[in-house]
């Protein structure tokens, strides 16, 4: 019995001295292991008298549950400190250094699409969106331009497989889609912009398979051709900065609107270079028209009682024209040192929110 204290003592002393694991896991299969120095005890009871059982038996059996509930716990302390050393030693910093000076620059077609968006958000209308994976319904058909419509072959559209039940999905080849969606979604009035990008199978100095249009539409009672006229010379003086900004309608072809026009912007080119407001020469912005009453019967309005007028306008150029950037494709090659020369400030807001601020200010 005293020796049995005795060891307890000095096996509990022995655990707790232990420092790693593989020797903790030794020390058990050595004191309580199978033919450990404890199991070697209990099978001496086998020799005792019932009596001598009676009395060790019970403290033999304490003696294996203490070690074994002091072994567990250095075990559990042994593992929580190779825990946090693990932690201490395979620290990550995950934090970066704040960069030196002003990095990134907005692309000069966001810019554009902020100041198109601000200068119509102030004049009353608001932004619409919609999908640039297009049905045919809505690029075409409703806009009426039906399936052998010879417009559609100028739209060069990429078209997706056919699904299942015959139909094709296309990347939408203009924002006009749009002002079907938006029609349909609810009633009249609308008085929506939908800036947004744009698909053709075609590339050059001026065409490049993915473009930005700004899509206007409006559609109430009593909208006139003038409406058009005055919101397109209203965005134009604004937009170039120009007051006297010289504008030409052309008669045009649009199967969604009637009469149709395309709006040219005077300018002169002088040394490489194109100015806005300046020469005799044009160029042309936009498409624009009053809303075919076709259209309107589609989208189930009575012509009636709504007209309005529609517009289509090429980001990109508006943005060429703006800047005097010579090649399109220079938008959407991603090159750092393009971007530097022509990009815009992380924080610089449109130019025109900056000119009202100016003129606020004197
Ligand atoms: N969707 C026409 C195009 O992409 C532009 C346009 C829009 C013309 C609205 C008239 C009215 O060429």
């Amino acid at each position: 019995m005293e020796d049995l204290k005795k060891l307890e003592t000095e096996i509990i002393a022995t655990i707790a001295a232990m420092d790693n694991l593989t020797g903790l896991e030794k020390l058990r299969v050595w004191e309580v292991g199978k033919k450990g120095r404890v199991s070697l005890l209990m099978r001496e009871l086998g020799k005792m008298t019932p009596e001598e059982k009676k009395q060790f038996g019970p403290k033999l059996n304490g003696l294996k549950n203490k070690i074994i509930q002091a072994i567990t716990d250095q075990q559990a302390a042994l593992e929580l400190q190779e825990l946090n050393h693990r932690l201490q030693s395979e620290r990550v910093d995950i934090t970066l250094p704040s960069p030196s000076g002003n990095q990134g620059s907005i692309h000069p077609i966001t810019q554009v699409m902020d100041e198109v968006a601000e200068i119509f958000t102030e004049l009353g209308f608001s932004v619409a969106e919609g999908p640039e994976i297009e049905e045919d319904f809505y690029n075409f058909t409703a806009l009426n331009i039906p399936p052998e419509h010879p417009a559609r072959q100028m739209h060069d559209t990429f078209y997706f497989p056919e699904d299942s039940d015959g139909n094709r999905k296309l990347l939408r080849t203009h924002t006009s889609p749009v002002q079907i969606r938006t029609m349909m979604s609810g009633p009249p009035p609308y008085r929506i912009i939908v800036p947004g990008r744009t698909y053709r199978c075609d590339s050059d100095a001026t065409h490049t398979p993915m473009f930005h249009q700004v899509e206007a539409l409006v559609i109430d009672k009593d909208i006139h051709m003038g409406h058009l006229k005055w919101c397109i010379e209203e965005f134009c003086a604004k937009f170039f900065e120009i007051d006297d900004v010289k504008i030409r309608f052309r008669p045009s072809y649009f199967p969604f609107t009637e009469p149709s026009a395309e709006v040219d912007i005077g300018c002169a080119f002088k040394d490489g270079e194109i100015l806005i407001g300046e020469g005799d020469d044009w160029l042309e912005i936009m498409g624009c028209g009053m809303v075919n009453p076709r259209v309107l019967e589609n989208v189930n309005l009575n012509p009636d009682e709504y007209q309005g007028f529609a517009f289509g306008m090429g980001l990109d150029r508006i943005a060429m024209l703006k800047w005097g950037i010579p090649d399109l494709r220079d938008f959407f090659t991603a090159d750092l040192r393009w971007l530097k020369h022509y990009g815009f400030a992380s924080l610089d807001i449109p130019s025109l929110s900056t000119q009202r601020h100016n003129w606020e200010e004197r």
